[in-house]
């Protein structure tokens, strides 16, 4: 883990108001490659992923991003560097059509309307739904253009926060086959309920428990450790 660290979070504390929801999480992000990050409901995964992006501040603890301080950047110039996020919730503009989220995500960016067709390609589904109010999507196709509009910014790294959550069984494997396929091209840092799902796309992980790192170590080993069955059973 120690060859080309991409993103590397130390000793982060976060609190909602007075109410500490971070105690001290360090964790490291290399180049290529998936890392994944697991625990119960309320754990702090939303809130790891929420400070890394800069929605939220932390109130101790740093965060470096291809070698730069960038733990009081604005999110705005995070995702301009290279750190892109797909949050757990409201990622997308219900009332704008598919194809105007793809322009806003594309906006700036010359060649924004050949990378659309590239997000296409990724996720054909959303072809077919182009002039459809993205609210109408089902849950699957939200995430898929949620997704995409995050790729469109041509991220290094991309954060995902429950990228399966509310989608059919039956479209999983769909978003599954295709977060491997970018975690061969870019890192990838997601968080996920679907445990053998997170294990399959990502060579590292780490599992929270309330507000800590808990347990980390290569996927491959973890899939076994009777210890992740223990902090993951409600
Ligand atoms: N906006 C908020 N204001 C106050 N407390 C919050 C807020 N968001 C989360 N928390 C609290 O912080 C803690 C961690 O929540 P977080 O959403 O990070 O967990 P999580 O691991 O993402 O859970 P889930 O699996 O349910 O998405 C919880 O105790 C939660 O109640
Ligand atoms: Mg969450």
């Amino acid at each position: 883990m120690s060859e080309d660290v991409l993103l590397q979070a130390e000793d982060i504390v976060t609190h909602y108001g007075r109410s500490q929801a971070l105690f001290g999480v360090s964790l490291k992000v290399p180049g290529r490659g998936g890392v994944a990050i697991l625990g119960r409901n309320g754990a702090g995964k939303t809130t790891l992923l929420r400070t890394l992006a800069g929605d939220l501040r932390p109130s101790r603890g740093t965060v470096r991003f291809e070698g730069r301080d960038c733990t009081r950047m604005a999110t705005e110039k995070r995702v301009r560097r290279g750190l892109g996020h797909v949050p757990q919730e409201q990622a997308i503009f219900g009332s704008l059509t598919v194809r105007e989220n793809l322009l806003v995500g594309a906006m700036g960016d010359r060649t924004g309307r050949q990378r659309i067709d590239e997000m296409l390609d990724l996720f054909p589904r959303l072809g077919q739904r182009l002039t459809q109010k993205a609210g109408t999507l089902s849950g699957g196709e939200r995430k898929m253009l949620a997704i995409s509009r995050a790729l469109l910014a041509r991220p290094h790294l991309l954060m995902l926060d429950e990228p399966t959550e509310g989608v059919w069984h039956g479209v999983i494997e769909e978003i599954a086959q295709r977060l491997e396929q970018l975690s061969r091209e870019i890192a990838i840092l997601i968080v996920e309920q679907h445990v053998k799902l997170a294990l399959r796309v990502s060579r590292y992980c780490y599992v929270m428990d309330r507000g800590h790192i808990a347990l980390e170590g290569p996927s491959e080993t973890l899939r076994d450790d009777p210890e992740l069955v223990r902090l993951l059973a409600p």
